[in-house]
């Protein structure tokens, strides 16, 4: 099997690229990824001379290559956008552009090349926010995007369903919450909060930490994708969960603790622009129909993690003294 995987340079992208060369010693893969800030060759250092890889650097915007590159593959694995929410407040045009106009192009592009299998990666996001009480969002849960980030997810999301039913291209969805683990860009929550502990800088928690997220270790994830590409039925949506709601705090504490640092290292600031509330999710459908449900507890995956950005300092240094250091100033005032 030939797979076209997009983003394969980001962090989702890039864990999921090992697991699949680990798991099927016959599948080759095609890597297209635009290496924006966001991508990084340095999390395929592993694989670079691995003859199953070939990495292409291009944008899935460009409609030329997206059609050559999907001629010869047997499936695509849709992983490429803009991913981080508070960048979509800051600027969300390379969010439309993306993760929007991209997807329309690689859509026309497995369309017109034979109708290839499509597997589109979404986020748990394009459901909105839940108050503590609500049941954990469901693939019949009705879309109600709150951020840039978020609406442009919901865009492809719909495109993506559109050209099930409009041209019959064979697709599934995959709905998940916050993915944690290797390689993770140090601007979301538990790497930014690692790597600034282990730089003697405090921890910025938006509001008062209170919002919950469901955290899920990027290996189950990378394993739900897995059974979907492979048995999903073609047309359906599959949420995907950790089973470990938190409170951003309750992550902050369980970072210092396993990092032998003390509460005082955690400073307040303003909170996010429409911050959502809360996310859950109920994955019972992929646990009924394909047998997958999250393995690794939240205590074992947060303990690896800290240990991964522990052991691969020069990965987050680079990154950090680099063009993050704009970002960083722009969103945290220093
Ligand atoms: P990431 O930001 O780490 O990586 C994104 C990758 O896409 C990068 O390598 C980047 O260079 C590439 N890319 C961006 N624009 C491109 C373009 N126009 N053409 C080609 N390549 C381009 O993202 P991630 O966290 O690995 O997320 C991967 C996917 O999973 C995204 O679709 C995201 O919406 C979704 N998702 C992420 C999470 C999470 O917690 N990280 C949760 C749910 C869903
Ligand atoms: O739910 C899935 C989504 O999870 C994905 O679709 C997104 O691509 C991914 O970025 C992530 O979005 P979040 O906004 O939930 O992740 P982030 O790590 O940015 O923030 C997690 C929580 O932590 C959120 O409530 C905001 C808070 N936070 C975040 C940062 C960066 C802080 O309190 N301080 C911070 O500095």
């Amino acid at each position: 099997m030939k797979l076209l995987i997009t983003g394969g340079c980001g962090f989702i992208g890039s864990n999921f690229i090992y697991y699949i060369l680990d798991k099927y010693p016959n599948y080759k893969i095609i890597n297209l990824d635009a290496l924006t800030y966001a991508g990084n060759l340095e999390n395929l250092k592993k694989i670079e001379n691995n003859p199953r890889h070939e990495f292409i650097k291009g944008d899935i915007g460009d409609k030329k290559l997206a059609n050559k590159l999907v001629k010869d593959i047997d499936i695509i694995v849709h992983f490429a956008a803009e991913s981080h929410v508070d960048r979509s407040i800051l600027n969300s045009s390379d969010f439309i552009k993306t993760n929007i106009n991209g997807t329309h192009i690689l859509l026309e592009a497995a369309k017109d090349n034979g109708r290839k299998r499509f597997h589109h990666i979404s986020t748990d996001e394009v459901f909105g926010s839940l108050e503590p009480n609500e049941p954990a969002f469901s693939e019949s849960t009705s879309y109600d995007p709150h951020s840039p980030y978020s609406a442009s997810k919901a865009s492809s999301d719909h495109l993506v369903r559109a050209y099930f039913h409009t041209y019959n291209l064979p697709i599934t969805i995959s709905n998940c919450s916050n993915n944690y683990g290797p390689y993770q860009f140090p601007e979301k929550l538990m790497p930014l909060f690692i790597t600034n502990l282990m730089e003697g800088k405090k921890v910025p928690i938006y509001g008062d930490g209170k919002n919950i997220r469901d955290w899920l270790y990027v290996e189950d994830h990378c394993q739900a994708i897995d059974k979907i590409i492979h048995n999903g039925k073609i047309g359906e949506t599959y949420c995907v969960g950790g089973n470990s709601e938190k409170t951003n705090l309750e992550i902050t504490h369980e970072i210092l603790k396993i990092m032998g640092k003390k509460e005082d290292e955690i400073e307040y600031i303003n909170d996010r622009l429409g911050h959502d509330k809360r996310y859950a999710i109920d994955f019972s459908k992929i646990k009924r129909e394909l047998g997958w449900q999250p393995k690794i507890s939240f205590k074992e995956g947060i303990e690896k993690t800290v240990e991964w950005y522990k052991n691969n300092q020069s990965w987050w240094k680079d990154i950090k003294s680099g063009e993050y250091k704009n970002y960083y100033k722009k969103q945290y005032g220093k």
